[in-house]
């Protein structure tokens, strides 16, 4: 899967970007505050959710004009192609259109397969279970599209459930429907979730690369969740008077947690160095693209902030053989060009730069010779 063509308008510091591109890696380089990072949260918003940064839609806005913003992009898939075009204007709230109908931002989840690595990250493993949370559902919705739907319902679910406790409504009758919309789709997402770690972990285990593997699991503290409807259910039912008690649902998938566990060494992630917490994290997303070609026959596309800056030159280009291997269009950023020279003549490179507050971007026709230079 790559994107062929790629338009930001009015989004962050980028008032009319086009990025011609085709498959395989692209090296996106400048200073700092040139406008890289934000090509890459347009490009996350080509799938369901708020993007990379979380952001608002009215902070994705281009200052100082704020009039709103617009991204369009033509995503090709085997043999399908699909121009896809999601705004956001102050007057009204962020939509999407598929081949010129408007469609519902979950349409986008089987049309744009999207993992991304970023700076923050680097401390995905010791901070809290949210992050984790995000990141896994992230690497599930690759694998399934649904997924996207399933935490929709459920989270739709939830609120209204937690203003229920909220008003400390204790009439049963109110929750029922809540609740059984909650079982349904939060045992949807655990089974997706479970999925999708069985499929990376097979797929880490079945090739050797030099980042070496982890073993992901949900956390124990899942294993009491419960695992059938009718008893997802009853403990919602259950658990009402401490959620009252708490002011919102206590028990349930929005809780879950992920575990790595370090192969090579048998340590867990969050006790690992942060060097191999990194590798950890390259070892699971190339995994990850790995299956899913094996599956649909291209892998995702890739996002990697920064990750270039912090590997050492082996690693790296360890990295770029692994990417140039499975044809994967990996969105790269960089402050140095040379940073990406080991990528070859597999890559298209772009100067990114800003000028005035607006960014702007070159397409650099390197020959390998020059970059190292
Ligand atoms: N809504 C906005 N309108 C205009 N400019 C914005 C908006 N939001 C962010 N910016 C600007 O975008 C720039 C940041 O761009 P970005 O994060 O893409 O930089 P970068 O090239 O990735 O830099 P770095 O190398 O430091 O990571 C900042 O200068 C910021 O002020
Ligand atoms: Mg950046």
């Amino acid at each position: 899967m790559h994107i062929s063509q790629l338009t930001l308008s009015h989004f962050r510091s980028h008032k009319f970007t086009q990025v011609p591109v085709g498959n395989g890696p692209i090296a996106l380089f400048g200073s700092n505050g040139a406008g890289k990072t934000n090509i890459l949260e347009g490009i996350s918003l080509l799938s369901p959710g708020k993007g990379l940064r979380r952001a608002n839609a009215a902070d994705l806005s281009k200052s100082p004009e704020n009039i709103g913003w617009k991204l369009n992009a033509e995503v090709v898939s085997g043999t399908n192609s699909n121009l896809i075009e999601t705004s956001w204007k102050t007057t009204s709230s962020r939509t999407v259109k598929i081949n010129d109908k408007l469609a519902r931002q979950n349409d986008l989840a089987k049309l744009v397969r999207v993992v991304w690595l970023l700076p923050s990250m680097d401390r995905l493993w010791i901070e809290g279970a949210e992050g984790r949370r995000k990141f896994l559902d992230r690497l599930t919705l690759s694998f399934f599209p649904k997924h996207a739907d399933c935490v929709l319902n459920y989270e739709k679910a939830m609120r209204e459930r937690n203003r229920l406790l909220k008003e400390k409504m204790t009439d049963g009758v109110w929750y029922k429907a809540l609740e059984s919309q909650m079982a349904k789709n939060g045992l949807l997402i655990q089974l997706n979730r479970k999925a999708a770690l069985k499929k990376i972990c097979a797929s880490q285990n079945s090739s050797t690369t030099m980042f070496p593997a982890a073993a992901l699991s949900l956390s124990h503290t899942d294993s009491d969740m419960p695992t059938d409807e009718g008893e997802f259910i009853l403990s919602l039912s259950e658990s009402r008077h401490l959620d009252i008690l708490a002011g919102r649902t206590l028990i349930g998938p929005h809780r879950s947690d992920m575990e790595a566990i370090y192969i090579p060494k048998g340590i867990p992630a969050k006790d690992s160095s942060t060097g191999e917490q990194k590798a950890m994290l390259i070892s699971i997303i190339l995994a990850n693209a790995r299956a899913l070609k094996l599956e649909l026959g291209y892998p995702p596309i890739m996002l990697l902030d920064e990750v270039s800056a912090h590997l050492d030159a082996d690693r790296r280009s360890a990295l770029y053989a692994e990417i140039n291997a499975l044809k994967v269009q990996a969105w790269m950023t960089g402050t140095d060009k040379n940073l990406f020279s080991e990528l070859g003549k597999a890559a298209q490179y772009f100067s990114v730069s800003e000028t005035s507050g607006v960014s702007g971007i070159t397409e650099k026709d390197f020959s390998i010779d020059s970059i190292r230079s």
